[in-house]
Parts: C-alpha cells; sequence; structure tokens
C-alpha cells in the first residue's frame, strides 16, 4: 500500500491555422496503489483536479498521458485553452457547478447573492496513517468503515473556491489487504458570508470509456434488492432514495462491471454509500462516451446553511474493484464490512437463535401465550426469545401506541420482569422490539407533544400505517425516547433489540428547526438517528442490536456500523428469499443477513415449501424461527434440533468464510446453489435449492468454485472423494426430486490418506 506524490510535463502537440503547436503543460501527481488496484489522480497548472486512473494495479509509470490533454481541437493554449471544451470533456475528481463543466456535478452552492457557479481549485494536500473518523461539529456520529494505522492509508486534497470563502477537503483512504478505496467529502466555510451547500456528493469517478453495465438493487416491500443490469447509454441512468431512508425501491449500491463480467471473470467496480437517508447514484455517459459516476445523498429538496466557520460533511462511498469478476467484488465487500465496519461485542460472535413471535400472534398475545412459545422453543434448543411488536401502550393493532413505551399490562400480566425472567428460567436470552422512530396520533406522547412529529404547521399530515414520524432533528425528542427505552432495558435482563423504522417521511417540516434550515431536516432527520443508535450501543454494548424497516428497507452499510444484523425482508417464503439473499450478498456479508424459518402456508404469498429448505435457506443468514412452535405439524418440530444443530455445526465457517454464488435465479430460475469455503480451503459447505423438478431429467452438474485445485475433498453425504480442481472443472453431481427440494454437501480436506 503506498500513496506518492510527485510531478511531470506533459507535452501538447497540436495545429494552430494549420501549423504544428507544442505546449508543455506540469501537473502535479497523486497515485494510491495496493497489490490489486492504482487511483490516480492529477492537478493541472491551473489547480483543476483530474481524475486519471482507477482500475488494476499498474506499473510504476507516469500515467498522465490518459489525461489526452491535446487531442481536444479546442484546447489552443495551456491556461489560455478554450475552457468551455476543456470543462466539458475532461475527468473531475470533484466536479462544480456553473463554470463550464456541464454533465452532473458533486458540488454546488447558493451565495447570498443567489448566485449558484463555484470553482474548486487545488490548494494543497497531506498525508495521514490509518483512517482518520468523519467528523463535523456538533454530530456526534458519522458512520464509516474504520482501519488502523497498518491496514490503512489516507490521502487529503485540499480543495477552495476563494470567491466563495469556502474549503472542501476531498479524502481518499486506500486499504492494504483490500481492493478497497473510500472517499468523503467536507466543506468549510472559511468565508465572511453565509452560503447555502444546494449538493455535496461524497464522489465522483469519471470512466474513460462507457463499455460497462449498470448492476442495481431494486425491489419493493417483500421483495427488496433484486438484481437488476443493463448495459450503460448514452444519457442518465440513476437509482435513488426520496422516502427518507434507503428504502425497499432501492439500494445505496451501484456495480458497474464490463460486458463480459460474470462471477469468475471481468471487471467490477462497486460503489456502497455508508448512509441511511435519501441517496443518490447515477452513471452518466457523455458525448464521448465518457463515464461520470457519482454518488452521495440525494440533491432533492436538500439544501444546507453554512455560516462562517461552520462545516459539513458528506458520508463515505465505500469503492470495491475487482478484476476477477463480481464473485471477488462481493468477496471484499463481505471482508471490509465483517473487519472494517461492523463493531462491538457480537461483530465476530455467533448469534443466538431466536425465535420471535410476530409471525406467530402478530398483536394477539399474552403473557401466558408467550411463555408457552418460548418454553417449546427452549426445549427443542432455540437460544432467544423476540417479543415482537404489540407490548407497549395499548396496542393491539397497528393503530396505535407508538412512542408510549412502557408496558401494556393488560395484555403482559406481572409486566416485563416477570415474563423476562420466565423466559430467562427457561435459559434463554430475551430480546424486544421498538419503532424508537414513531409516533402514533392515538398515543399519550402524542397528546403531550403533537410538535415532535414531522409536520408543517397548517397542512393536513399524511398517514402511514396509522403513524408519523418524530422529529430527529430535535435532540429534546430523542433524549425523551431514549429515556423511555433505557427505563425500559433498565426493568429487566434484555439482551436484544429489534430497532423497526415502518414509514417513509412526508410533509418534511419541523417546529424546532429555524425557517433558514427547514430543508437540513432530511440529512438531520438521519444524524439524529445515528446519534441515537451510537448512544444506545455505547451505553449498552453487550446489546446485540438489529435493524430493521417494514422488513428490509433499512438494509445499508450505516446500519451495519451500529447493528451486526438487519431484518432482511418480510417475506420469509424460501424461495423468495433465494433472490433476496442472492441480490443482499452483492454487497453485504451473509453473517449480516437476518433469516427465519417461518411456517407454511407463508404468510406473504401463501406458498407451502418443504421445512427442510426453509432451513437450509435461513442457515445462510443469523438463523432462526418466526412461527408458533405450539402449533406447527410435529414432523417440522421434530425437525428443529437437527436445524440447530446444523447451524452450530456450520455457522463458522458461513460467518467467517468465502461465498461463492453458483446459480443465478436472475438468469436460470429453475434452480439456485451457492457455497461457503472456509479462509484455509480445508472445508466447504455447498447448498443446492431445485426450485423446479425437472421430470426423466433430475440431475445437474454443479461447478464448485473457490477450493484448493491440489486439495482432495471428501463429501460427507457421498463418500466422494475428489480433488478441488476436478469438483471445479467437472462440478459436482446432484439429483433432487421434487419442487422446492433443496440438498447441503459438507466437503473436508482429506489429509495423510
Ligand atoms: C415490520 C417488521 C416485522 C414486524 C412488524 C411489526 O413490518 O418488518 O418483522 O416487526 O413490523 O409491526
Amino acid at each position: 500500500m503506498s500513496i506518492s506524490l510527485s510531478n511531470t510535463t506533459v507535452t501538447m502537440n497540436r495545429y494552430v491555422d494549420g501549423k504544428p503547436v507544442t505546449d508543455t503543460e506540469k501537473l502535479q501527481v497523486f497515485r494510491l496503489d495496493n497489490e490489486t488496484m492504482t487511483y490516480a489522480m492529477a492537478v493541472t497548472q491551473e489547480g483543476y483536479l483530474l481524475h486519471v486512473y482507477y482500475g488494476a494495479r499498474c506499473g510504476e509509470d507516469d500515467l498522465t498521458y490518459l489525461l489526452r490533454l491535446s487531442d481536444s481541437p479546442y484546447t489552443p493554449r495551456i491556461l489560455k485553452r478554450e475552457k468551455g471544451t476543456f470543462m466539458d470533456a475532461r475527468p473531475f475528481e470533484f466536479p462544480c457547478h456553473g463554470i463550464g463543466d456541464y454533465r452532473e456535478p458533486c458540488f454546488m452552492i447558493m451565495d447570498e447573492d443567489g448566485m449558484s457557479a463555484c470553482d474548486l481549485r487545488f490548494v494543497a494536500s497531506r498525508v495521514e496513517k490509518g483512517k482518520p473518523a468523519l467528523r463535523q461539529k456538533g454530530v456526534s456520529c458519522i458512520p464509516a468503515t474504520f482501519a488502523g494505522e497498518e491496514d490503512a492509508d489516507t490521502l487529503v486534497l485540499v480543495m477552495e473556491d476563494a470567491h466563495a470563502g469556502l474549503t472542501v477537503e476531498l479524502t481518499y483512504t486506500i486499504f492494504k489487504k483490500l481492493s478497497v478505496l473510500t472517499r468523503s467529502a467536507r466543506v468549510i466555510n472559511h468565508g465572511e458570508a453565509d452560503v447555502r451547500l444546494q449538493r455535496v456528493l461524497s464522489a465522483c469517478v469519471d470512466f474513460e470509456d462507457s463499455a460497462y453495465d449498470m448492476i442495481t438493487l431494486n425491489g419493493s416491500w417483500a421483495r427488496e434488492r433484486l438484481l437488476e443490469r443493463a448495459p450503460l447509454h448514452h444519457g442518465k441512468q440513476s437509482v435513488d432514495s426520496v422516502k427518507g431512508e434507503s428504502s425497499h425501491q432501492s439500494n445505496p449500491f451501484v456495480a458497474l462491471v464490463s460486458h463480459n463480467a460474470n462471477e469468475e471473470i471481468g471487471e467490477a467496480f462497486g460503489f456502497n454509500l455508508v448512509y441511511s437517508g435519501n441517496f443518490f447514484a447515477q452513471a452518466e455517459v457523455t458525448q464521448h462516451k465518457h463515464t461520470r459516476f457519482v454518488m452521495g445523498i440525494n440533491p432533492y429538496d436538500f439544501s444546507w446553511l453554512l455560516r462562517t466557520e461552520e462545516e459539513f460533511t458528506a458520508p463515505e462511498v465505500v469503492m470495491v474493484y475487482s478484476g476477477s469478476g463480481i464473485g471477488k467484488m462481493s468477496r471484499t465487500f463481505h471482508d471490509l464490512y465483517r473487519n472494517h465496519l461492523i463493531r462491538g461485542e457480537w461483530k465476530d460472535k455467533q448469534r443466538p437463535i431466536l425465535i420471535n413471535n410476530w409471525e406467530a400472534t402478530y398483536f394477539q398475545f399474552d403473557t401466558e401465550k408467550l411463555i408457552e412459545i418460548a418454553k417449546q422453543a427452549s426445549e427443542l434448543g432455540v437460544e432467544m426469545f423476540v417479543l415482537d411488536d404489540g407490548w407497549f401502550g395499548h396496542r393491539d393493532s397497528d393503530n396505535s401506541s407508538l412512542g408510549d413505551w412502557f408496558v401494556y399490562e393488560k395484555k403482559l400480566k406481572g409486566g416485563l420482569p416477570y415474563l423476562v425472567s420466565e423466559v430467562n428460567k427457561l435459559g434463554m436470552k430475551f430480546g424486544i422490539w421498538f419503532e424508537p422512530e414513531m409516533i402514533s396520533p392515538d398515543s399519550k406522547l402524542y397528546a403531550e407533544h403533537p410538535e415532535w412529529a414531522i409536520q408543517i404547521i397548517g397542512r393536513e399530515m399524511t398517514q402511514s400505517r396509522e403513524q408519523y414520524v418524530l422529529d430527529y432533528s430535535n435532540v429534546e425528542v430523542r433524549d425523551y425516547v431514549y429515556k423511555m427505552m433505557r427505563d425500559i432495558l433498565d426493568s429487566a435482563n434484555i439482551e436484544y433489540i429489534k430497532w423497526d423504522m415502518n414509514r417513509q417521511l412526508t410533509e418534511v417540516g419541523s417546529t424546532s428547526l429555524p425557517r433558514k434550515r427547514q430543508r437540513e431536516l432530511w440529512h438531520r432527520y438521519v444524524l439524529g438517528v445515528y446519534d441515537l443508535m451510537n448512544r444506545l450501543t455505547t451505553d449498552y454494548p453487550y446489546l446485540l442490536l438489529e435493524n430493521c424497516s417494514g422488513g428490509g428497507a433499512r438494509f445499508d452499510p450505516a446500519m451495519l456500523y451500529f447493528s451486526p444484523q438487519i431484518w432482511t425482508s418480510d417475506d420469509t417464503d424460501a424461495i423468495e428469499r433465494l433472490k433476496i439473499q442472492y441480490g443482499t450478498s452483492l454487497c453485504y456479508p451473509a453473517s449480516a443477513m437476518g433469516a427465519h424459518v417461518s411456517d407454511c402456508p407463508n404468510h406473504v404469498l401463501g406458498r407451502t415449501t418443504p421445512f427442510a429448505t426453509r432451513g437450509n435457506v435461513a442457515l445462510v443468514g443469523t438463523f432462526g424461527y418466526e412461527l408458533d412452535v405450539t402449533r406447527i405439524p410435529q414432523e417440522d418440530r421434530e425437525a428443529i434440533p437437527g436445524q440447530i444443530a446444523k447451524f452450530h455445526r456450520f455457522n463458522p465457517l458461513m460467518r467467517k468464510g468465502d461465498q461463492y454464488r453458483l446459480g443465478n435465479l436472475f438468469e436460470d430460475n429453475s434452480f439456485d446453489a451457492w457455497m461457503f469455503v472456509s479462509k484455509d480451503k480445508t472445508e466447504a459447505l455447498f447448498t443446492f435449492v431445485q426450485v423446479l423438478g425437472r421430470p426423466n431429467y433430475p440431475s445437474r452438474n454443479i461447478k464448485l468454485r473457490g477450493l484448493a485445485p491440489n486439495k482432495r475433498y471428501r463429501v460427507e453425504e457421498t463418500g466422494q472423494v475428489a480433488t478441488g480442481k476436478t469438483l471445479m472443472e467437472a462440478g459436482i453431481f446432484v439429483s433432487l426430486y421434487g419442487d422446492f427440494a433443496s440438498q447441503t454437501l459438507y466437503l473436508s480436506e482429506v489429509t495423510g490418506e
């Protein structure tokens, strides 16, 4: 890993009035390298920061020839060049608005005179060991990846708009052992006048060509993060959220991959924004068939007042480069997130197998019923009981009580202390559901503090799931909610929280923010959520936090910074989950995916699948049960101890190992298959799910991946012994009968025979 600074002079040959002219230009060059990737930039004599190269590791050569500074017919003299053409064609690292670059900008301001152009020029650079935390005065916590001095180096490039009095620090961190670069931007107002930030994106990469496919993760409730892949074309292709959270509909992830890229070969450039609010990611194919990729906080309805000496920090973009396919890109994200994003006591630990009462009872339960479920579950080996929605205020359906975080005594006789101690007596941990960002119109909290809901005074407030959203930009609101949460947490031995968020934002106005700062609410809301999650995880370090948002609407890296696991989707159907978990695995590790076995017919789509298949699919993630164990068929109940033993045996391998996707339901919907291989390649678990049976044509050969070619492996279930090379070249034989059937095969290295 190295960060190098150098100077170079490029010679440019041109014709002026038919006569050859030679110009030279002095460039300052910045280069970040590790074993697998190189990222290079150059500063021109006028101080423009240009992108030179991003991709596979290059030799120690001067790469600035890639800038093609001389090949425009309208590039007359240095410093007198045809600026408009130069600005609209050159690759910029952090493009501004209003000075001749008509492509998508990263940075837009509005000064006190109502003027919006800005012009950032390079002024200084510095190199820092390791990776500094992202910070902004007045903000308690900005989630980001972390790394020690031995794991990463950071380059900070300081840019300045002298006219507006603004400094922008662009931060680049290169990781030593992973093909990862992270970027973010921090704006400081050193001027005397207030400035409005109209957009501050986090990163731009101007790619040299446009021969890429764009992969995005799109969906809806109960079908989150389904993969879409399409070639880039002229114009702008984007994904975003304007809902106040990362959303069911799209995810702050994009990959640009070469047309030939598959799991094993081709180039893949993955981008993931460490942010949980409105985001924007766009690839724009320009007139010159270059591609500008930008990512950051969505500029839609965004405006931030930056007074003198105030600062603003844009969230981090994680950039992963793979020269060997999409699979390698995913495994790099997984390693990065498992080691440099997820924190806390549960980071590297096996999570307790839980049973959650949501699909079992919905709102209809009492203490007795819950204890009955917990008791039977504990006898089968389940390790934690999670009490979902409906335990507080007077909540019997989703139409009341959010914000009233005290126990519904009529329903829960003896309160939480009794229930929790009964559950603990069974040898189980106890967890509980909260939706801390919400307020029901029918609640004590709303009766006392209607002004705490997000609203525009005088306008009708839009209800969704009969609830409003609390104004988390207001610290008084956060303090109040947190106090209630603490009282609950301190009242009994609670070891897990499911933090839910079940609606998007509307009428985005705050009764506590001044008029000039109203448009900041979208982002201040997200910062408020981070603040509370930060307090919670700091004050209760042992607590296992699972994020959730109407299923998987907030499955993003910022949430992983606080919670090592996230509920993947309300769709627990094993077959639907194949696609959801596949899409999620593009950048998020299996160890973070909340995955449960539920009862059939499935509550979302009425499908019936074998209990064993439900188990094999949930085994990938954190694993648990979402059913009324007292009422499921006897044979399913009898299968639970076996599933639990399987989880105990294979979870370390899946939690820490490398994931290889072998099937792809988006291309062939008849089967899915995947495997997890231990880092030392001595063992692997292969899973095959046959979505549709094939009459008179049942068997298939699936080529395995990730094994050591020269090691010999024994397949436990069949006794077959073969080299990794054979299993990867010729494949492994599977033959199943029936729709939705599944199988796992365990491979371990054979030594000394
Ligand atoms: C959301 C969650 C579910 C459940 C319900 C409770 O939809 O995704 O798992 O907790 O809320 O209301």
